[in-house]
């Protein structure tokens, strides 16, 4: 059995003072989330006042948006895997859209990326999704592919298994047009064949598979009722305290549809 996992990912909002108070309030909403993980992805300069705020026994795991894959050096700017672990950080974003559409991302990256992660005992969450363009032109399974291959090209079948993948359809995301569970499910089922496919094992059936663009309180269950999708990364929706725990008490109370 996958264990559901939702990631509210607070791309670049929210100060360290108003990450704490954030913390603490999710808390106080979700005093009891027995069966499901639960991920913060702060900007870095909240990591460190989101641990504080989690305490020595963290209900939460800490997670950040991005790592660059050298361990240190002259790379001004750039974050490594062994400062992220060090702060605290179980697992990574990579390749996120936003990564790949304003910043330059490339799949050789993320590739570099998910190495650098995987070396410094970091989870990485492998973001892939098709434009709406690629869609629209019938490449979508194109698109999943290459960036799966490619960001995974060298990992070990066993490594594999550790991976999260989140399946984020750019034209989802931040548009409020969320995919609907027809569009994403055959997409997730794609994912899983091509990690099998890829690691040479049944990979497939262990790797956490998201779905994140537009994902609400409202129609988390929606997806939930599949079980291709093991959870949501979930933007918007994750930055109020009251917002977030609701959208994680409706995941926890949502069963899968049996097929
Ligand atoms: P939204 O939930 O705001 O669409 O963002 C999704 C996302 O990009 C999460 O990483």
């Amino acid at each position: 059995m996958r264990t559901r996992f939702i990631v509210g990912n607070w791309k670049m909002n929210k100060t360290a003072s108003e990450a704490g108070a954030f913390v603490h309030r999710l808390s106080q909403e979700l005093t009891s989330h027995a069966g499901i993980r639960i991920g913060l992805t702060p900007p870095f300069t909240a990591l460190q006042a989101v641990r504080d705020a989690l305490g020595p026994a963290p209900t939460f795991l800490l997670g950040a948006q991005n790592l660059y894959w050298e361990d240190k050096g002259a790379f001004t700017g750039e974050v490594s895997g062994a400062m992220l672990k060090d702060i605290g950080c179980q697992f990574v974003l990579v390749g996120h859209s936003e990564r790949r559409q304003y910043f330059g991302d490339q799949d050789s990256w993320t590739n570099k990326k998910v190495l650098a992660a995987l070396r410094h005992g970091l989870q990485p969450i492998l973001c892939v999704g098709e434009t709406l363009q690629d869609r629209d032109s019938g490449q979508t399974d194109l698109v999943i592919q290459r960036q799966l291959r490619a960001g995974l090209a060298g990992i070990e079948a066993q490594a594999v298994t550790t991976l999260t993948i989140a399946y984020e359809p750019v034209w989802a995301i931040g548009t409020g047009r969320a995919a609907s569970p027809e569009q994403a499910v055959p997409v997730h089922r794609l994912i899983r064949q091509t990690l099998t496919e890829l690691s040479g094992s049944d990979s497939g059936q262990h790797v956490a598979v998201l779905y994140g663009g537009s994902v609400t309180p409202h129609n988390i269950a929606d997806f939930l009722a599949s079980e291709e999708i093991d959870g949501a990364l979930v933007g918007g929706a994750c930055l109020d305290p009251v917002s977030f725990a609701t959208l994680v008490k409706v995941a926890i109370g949502s069963t899968p549809a049996k097929a």
